[in-house]
């Protein structure tokens, strides 16, 4: 596929409430990957683009004795997680530019690197950034060939919306064997591997509130509320199109997302 334009992250506000409404979903790859981190007592743990502290609550339960903090460059994200986890320490970055403190165990990204601008160079910088034994923890969907990604980039294409949304949509993710390549030789152990989960949400607008937790967003902020209505209905004529309703009604949505674990 062709290279796009860079991730335009700034393009509008996250927010936690839209986020959250599927929660017990998106923390589900959190977890998943926390398990496979080989750390028995970190000493200082960092959630990077730690959204709402969902993942965060997850590193403060497996690590209570760590020194655990939250980064995130959404001030509205960053308001919602430190109402969620008052006595835990959240600061506002851009991973694009930020480094951890000397003696950091555990760097830990879910579903963030594929906002972040060149993300490759920036996993390959934090790696390098950890002491021996340090690890890198990181999950991206990686999901832009599947229905509910491509539909995006249709309607953007074809509506009066069609120069506001020209360059907002994502890259698609390196293979795992660039990403072996390039952090590999920084580390002395890796794992990366694919999950796919099938999220059942309760129908087709369940999809599409979904997306606009995440990816609808960077194709929704740059118009006005009438656009972004008209933008939003025909993108659920589309999903309602691509994904036939279970016997039940429900729509479930597959989601393959990319892991990986690197042992510094
Ligand atoms: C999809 S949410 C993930 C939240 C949480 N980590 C989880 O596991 O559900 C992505 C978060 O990354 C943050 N983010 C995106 N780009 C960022 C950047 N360049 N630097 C820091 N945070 C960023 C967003 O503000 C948002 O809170």
């Amino acid at each position: 596929m062709a290279e796009k334009a860079p991730n335009r992250q700034s393009a509008g506000e996250w927010s936690a409430r839209q986020y959250l409404k599927f929660e017990d979903e998106r923390t589900r790859p959190p977890r998943d990957l926390l398990a496979q981190v080989p750390l028995e007592n970190p000493k200082r743990v960092v959630d990077l683009g730690c959204g709402p502290g969902n993942s965060t609550e997850l590193l403060i339960e497996r690590f209570p004795a760590a020194d655990t903090i939250g980064v995130d460059s959404s001030p509205d994200m960053l308001r919602q997680a430190r109402e969620r986890l008052p006595r835990c320490a959240f600061v506002e970055g851009d991973l694009a530019t930020w480094l951890p403190e000397e003696h950091t165990d555990l760097l830990f990204g879910n579903a963030v690197f594929h906002w972040v601008p060149d993300h490759p160079k920036v996993l390959a910088r934090l790696l390098q950034a950890l002491p021996q034994g340090g690890v890198l923890a990181a999950q991206m969907p990686d999901n832009t060939t599947e229905p509910a990604l491509m539909l995006m980039e249709k309607v953007a294409a074809s509506g009066p919306w069609a120069a506001a949304t020209a360059r907002v949509a994502r890259n698609d993710l390196p293979t795992p064997e660039a990403y072996y390549d390039l952090l590999r030789p920084l580390c002395r152990h890796i794992d990366i591997w694919h999950t796919n989960y099938n999220h059942l949400l309760e129908n087709h607008a369940g999809v599409v509130e979904w997306f606009k937790g995440s990816g609808l967003r960077p194709f929704l902020a740059p118009l006005d509320a009438e656009m972004r209505e008209q933008f939003t209905a025909r993108y659920t004529e589309e999903i309602e199109r691509a994904y036939s309703a279970r016997y039940d009604g429900k729509v479930m949505l597959k989601f393959p997302r990319l892991f990986i674990l690197a042992v510094r």
